[in-house]
């Protein structure tokens, strides 16, 4: 095994404390994924990284001569490796200092990556299929656990794949990578017996279900405008459905390049061309908090294309609930009512998925579910044949 360290490297002992992070919190649980963690050297795939400096607003450029790139490497921190999907942001971030942008790639953030692999739940011999290679860090994991003879990835921007790919080889390691568009999966490879995300979808692909073999198992994380940060697990059954739980974890990806978010500000303007709302008042859930109870992790499930925005105000918490089609639903803090309008009333669709939730008996995220059929998502409580089932929106 190449990606091995040798006895003098300064680096083994930080791999060993980030390790010792994953076990104490309950990420990692096996040896054989202990073992990848310590053994793999993160810092290499970062060799170009930015740390947001919350104070300025800004990403700041950090390159393998600045002296807190170990720590930012084997903290347990994603970091973030691109902005606006632009190769030449770093060395410009570089020359002319801090830069604001959109993150378009990052290594994970490790416990997230450890919990995912761990669910993933593979065995020796097993073909594994990772959506987003990024900086080419869990490939690496994946090729250390498995062989990189079983292990393929697709990237979609090839700049970013071009970088992984190199770093890959050199540590001789030789995986399967595509560049392209994920969505699709990889069908030359196909079938496969795990396949993992590592960027966030509103819908999983049916491509993925279909590239799946019957007992194999899909993680991945759904977008949820709520700020929830929905991970499922799903397991592909004989007749090319799947069906799984929400995790644990709160799983926060960037989305899929293919559905870029739309800004609030555009959300916002498509909200003040809708005609004037209905006014009520609030009845049951006087916001949406962040972090998310559980009720919202329902309601996010089940209205993916919601996006709740939370401005500060004098005057308190203002808080809009936006979608794409231009509905939208306003908070007042003062009044203590509701104002929507639009094609949707999403206070009304909120506030049904809360009561839902209550009816249900308040269930934790663990229990909720979805099934993937190649024409929709239904949302159950459970089990999928149980009385508590919801259609999935899927704008
Ligand atoms: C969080 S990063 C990947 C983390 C990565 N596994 C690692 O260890 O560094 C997500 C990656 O997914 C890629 N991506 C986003 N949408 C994609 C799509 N539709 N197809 C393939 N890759 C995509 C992004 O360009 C980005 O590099």
């Amino acid at each position: 095994m190449r990606t091995g360290p040798t006895s003098s490297d300064p680096t083994r002992d930080r791999r060993r404390e980030l390790v010792r992070t994953l076990v104490e919190g309950g990420w990692l649980r096996s040896a054989a994924w202990r073992e990848a963690f310590e053994t793999v050297p993160r810092h290499l795939f970062v060799p170009r990284a930015f740390a947001f400096t919350p104070d300025r607003g800004a990403h700041q450029a950090i390159g393998a001569d600045d002296p807190r790139w170990l720590d930012l490497a084997y903290a347990d921190e994603p970091i973030t490796t691109q902005l606006d999907s632009d190769g030449t942001r770093w060395g410009h971030t570089r020359a002319h200092g801090p830069v604001t942008g959109t993150v378009t790639s990052s290594s994970s953030q490790p416990s997230l990556m450890a919990g995912m692999l761990e669910s993933l739940d593979v065995a020796g011999g097993q073909h594994v299929l990772e959506l987003g290679t990024g900086t080419g860090y869990n490939t690496a994991l994946l090729c250390h656990r498995l062989g990189a003879g079983l292990v393929t990835s697709i990237e979609y921007d090839a700049v970013v794949a071009e970088h992984a790919r190199r770093v890959l080889h050199d540590h001789g390691l030789r995986p399967h990578l595509a560049v392209g568009d994920g969505t699709h999966g990889v069908p030359d490879r196909a079938p496969f017996d795990r396949v993992i995300a590592t960027y966030g979808v509103t819908a999983v692909p049916s491509e993925w279900v279909a590239q799946t073999r019957p007992g194999g198992i899909i993680v991945a994380s759904l977008n949820d405008g709520l700020g929830a940060g929905l991970m499922v697990r799903l397991v592909v059954d004989d007749h090319g459905h799947a069906h799984g739980r929400l995790t644990a974890d709160d799983a926060h990806f960037m989305p899929t390049r293919t559905e870029v978010p739309l800004p609030v500000d555009v959300l916002l303007r498509a909200a003040a061309t809708s005609p004037d709302g209905h006014r009520r008042n609030v009845r049951r859930t006087g916001s949406v908090p962040d972090p998310a109870p559980g009720w919202a992790v329902l309601a996010g499930l089940r209205h993916p294309g919601i996006t709740r925005v939370t401005l500060h105000r004098d005057s308190g918490t203002v808080q809009w609930l936006l979608h794409s089609d231009g509905s939208w639903a306003y908070r007042d803090p003062a009044t203590e009512q509701v104002e929507q309008a639009g094609p949707q009333r999403l206070w009304d669709l909120i506030e049904d998925a809360h009561d839902e939730w209550v009816a249900a008996g308040s269930p934790h995220r663990t229990r909720l579910g979805i099934s993937v059929t190649p024409d929709r998502h239904r949302v159950w409580l459970d089990d999928p044949g149980g009385p508590h089932t919801w259609h999935r929106s899927t704008t």
